[in-house]
């Protein structure tokens, strides 16, 4: 349900999808946001690949992580090749993004955490991921080069989704719908927690720039006045005063 909820929020997201990769600065940025994320995310599945004790699993890590890493340098050469073509400096104001990037690997943590943990989180990241590489592939009809890397790297995220399913409910064939129920909800808290920190960000500079200019003039205004009441210059100090000259006070 909340994955479903994910989906149908992304749908209903995609006129933002289609501004942020609208723009040629933007998408260049998503582009190398992303080369970061799927190569990040390939050497910590290399990693799983490492320290896991099942040989079936072990090759599909490797697979995986190898795919990952591809995807990675896909992004990153697009990036870089549109960046070369274009001519001018940047032309928009706003050049971030402010929708979360496709993959959700960034999360990934693997020291520690058993196979049935690791294949639920990597199925709900690479479902996510297929969900949202279909938007992109439809998103960016513009540009055929981005569009066939989103058609490629989609195939395969499709496979990541499939066999990670499967080998989740081969390891763990008692908990593994409770295993994926627990990644989803961990990343949706994951989430809610990234966009809380986000409002509390906008909600203390909202807050700051009021308190700037609401409480602030009436103290200035009351300096001001003050001001005015105390002499200019050097003033005589009274001859009957007992304090010290040299006294800070
Ligand atoms: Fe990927
Ligand atoms: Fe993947």
């Amino acid at each position: 349900m909340p994955l479903r909820l994910g989906a149908r929020v992304d749908r209903m997201m995609r006129p933002v999808h289609r501004w942020v990769w609208g723009d040629f600065d933007r998408r260049v940025r998503k582009l190398l946001a992303f080369a970061e994320v799927e190569t990040d995310g390939g050497r910590d599945i290399l990693r799983a690949a490492e320290v896991t004790p099942d040989p079936l699993l072990r090759r599909l890590y490797l697979e995986h992580a190898i795919d990952e890493l591809r995807h990675g340098d896909l992004f990153r050469k697009r990036g870089a090749a549109l960046l070369r073509a274009r001519s001018a400096g940047p032309k928009t104001i706003f050049s971030g993004t402010p929708l979360p990037g496709g993959h959700g690997l960034d999360d990934l943590r693997i020291e520690g955490e058993p196979d049935h943990r690791l294949l639920a989180f990597l199925h709900v990241a690479e479902k996510a991921a297929a969900g949202r590489f279909k938007i992109y592939r439809e998103v960016v009809d513009d540009d055929p080069s981005t569009r066939a890397i989103f058609e490629e790297i989609l195939r395969d995220e499709v496979f990541h989704m499939n066999y990670t399913y499967t080998q989740l409910a081969r390891v763990s064939p008692k908990t593994y719908r409770r295993q994926v129920w627990r990644a989803r909800a961990s990343r949706l808290w994951k989430r809610y927690l990234r966009l809380a920190a986000v409002l509390a960000g906008l909600f203390g500079t909202i807050v700051l720039t009021i308190q700037y200019f609401v409480l602030l003039p009436p103290f200035v205004w009351f300096a001001k006045r003050a001001e005015k009441r105390e002499p200019l210059g050097w003033v005589p100090i009274a001859r009957d005063r007992q304090e010290s000259p040299t006294s800070q006070y």
